[in-house]
């Protein structure tokens, strides 16, 4: 699926480590370039006709974000460094006042470390209790598991739409109904499946939602924070200074700026977001329901394949995302990732900063293979080759 558009491709690699970032195609990188040679200038903050371009285009990828997200409105959408900060901006601009001591935030072991240390830090900070949701034996949220562990004291659940190792795709929209009727915030940590899957903020009943651009074609250093109007106007900005404020005076007296730029303290990452903008139009041209098909063929193709391999154990074949995750049989998934870059092949090993994960799956470490919209079959063949001359991984690497 267009392969040629990515110029990392031309050589002989064989990416799999889309979960990580993914590649950009020309069109992000041109849009990048062109901001830095053609009309380099601040936003917001200029009367000339290059500011006036940087601003238009700045502010048309607000547009270009809410409409991908289904957002009501243009100030729903903050820019911000990614999903980490999104997150971040949530626990410590809202939370931290909203939250009062015992009340019960619920998420799951297989929840990334930005959804999981925010709140962890709010508990010790402020006596909040983190509860972890029980997974089922596919290692599946349920409507009916969240029922069973929320209280009257639940007043948050923060979940992945898709988790970056297990690959589960959330029920976001029952989710999102559940909260509805007992009035609870919904957070949604869309890291990993912007870009892969269709989100709609408004469908979903999604109170507050954070995402990166770099993994969804976009540059990195750049992402959104999500948020319905009432919540979002409710955030204490976590950040001061340039561009926030309407005015200030000697005397202390000062007004800040409505939002959304109330929450964009400083100068922005202008090319970033002029980058994410072109993604989205390249993502909208191929479809994100095109992209999801296209992953799952390519994961079930490679389950299939990586099943008739000895020793390859396969640890989330059922979810419906393009993620794999596996080992060989006693070897370090770092070894084996080391082994396969010896034939181009990039994946991920480790814990992938889901560290508590491992009680779900009861391994710590794992290879990730994770697909996207470039990936084809005669890579997964390729991944395929280079596991079956497994007997040599210690020859290959030591
Ligand atoms: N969160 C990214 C991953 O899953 C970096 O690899």
């Amino acid at each position: 699926m267009n392969r040629e558009d990515f110029q990392m491709l031309d050589g002989n690699i064989v990416y799999f480590d889309n979960g990580a970032t993914t590649l950009k195609p020309k069109c992000v990188v041109d849009e990048v370039i062109d901001y830095y040679t053609k009309y380099t200038a601040n936003a917001h903050r200029g009367d000339y006709d290059i500011s006036q371009i940087v601003d238009s285009k700045y502010e048309g990828v607000r547009d270009k974000v809410k409409d991908f997200i289904h957002a009501k409105r243009r100030e729903e959408i903050v820019f911000t460094k990614g999903t980490t900060e999104s997150l971040n901006t949530v626990a410590f601009g809202f939370m931290n006042t909203y939250l009062e001591k015992e009340d019960e935030v619920l998420i799951t072991k297989s929840e990334h470390a930005s959804n999981v240390l925010p709140w962890l830090e709010l508990a010790k900070r402020k006596g909040i209790v983190v509860k972890f949701i029980p997974l089922n034996e596919h290692h599946e949220v349920t409507v009916e598991n969240i029922r069973k562990v929320m209280t009257e004291k639940t007043k948050v659940i923060s979940l992945a739409h898709v988790t970056n190792v297990i690959g589960d795709i959330r029920p976001i929209e029952d989710i999102g109904k559940l909260c509805l009727e007992k009035n609870i915030i919904f957070v949604v940590d869309a890291a990993q499946s912007i870009g892969h899957i269709p989100i709609d903020v408004e469908k979903c009943n999604i109170s507050f939602l954070g995402f990166s651009a770099h993994k969804m074609l976009g540059p990195t250093g750049i992402g959104v924070l999500y948020g319905k109007y009432d919540l979002l106007n409710r955030l204490t900005p976590t950040e001061y200074g340039g561009g926030m404020n309407s005015y200030f005076e000697s005397s202390g007296e000062l007004e800040y700026k409505p939002l959304p730029e109330r929450l964009e303290a400083g100068t922005q990452n202008i090319a970033g977001v002029l980058g994410m903008g072109k993604a989205i139009d390249y993502l909208l041209k191929i479809g994100l329901d095109n992209i999801h098909k296209h992953e799952l063929e390519l994961k079930k193709y490679a389950v299939e394949k990586l099943k008739q391999i000895p020793n390859i154990r396969i640890y989330n074949a059922e979810s419906n995302s393009g993620i794999i995750v596996f080992n060989i049989h006693k070897v370090f998934s770092q070894d084996t990732a080391v082994f396969l870059n010896h034939y181009g092949i990039c994946v991920r090993a480790g814990n992938h900063c889901a560290k508590i994960v491992k009680d779900e799956i009861n391994v710590s470490n794992t290879c990730r293979a994770s697909f996207y919209l470039y990936n084809t079959k005669e890579e997964i063949d390729k991944l395929v080759e280079a596991l079956n001359n497994q007997d040599k991984i210690f020859d290959i690497i030591l």
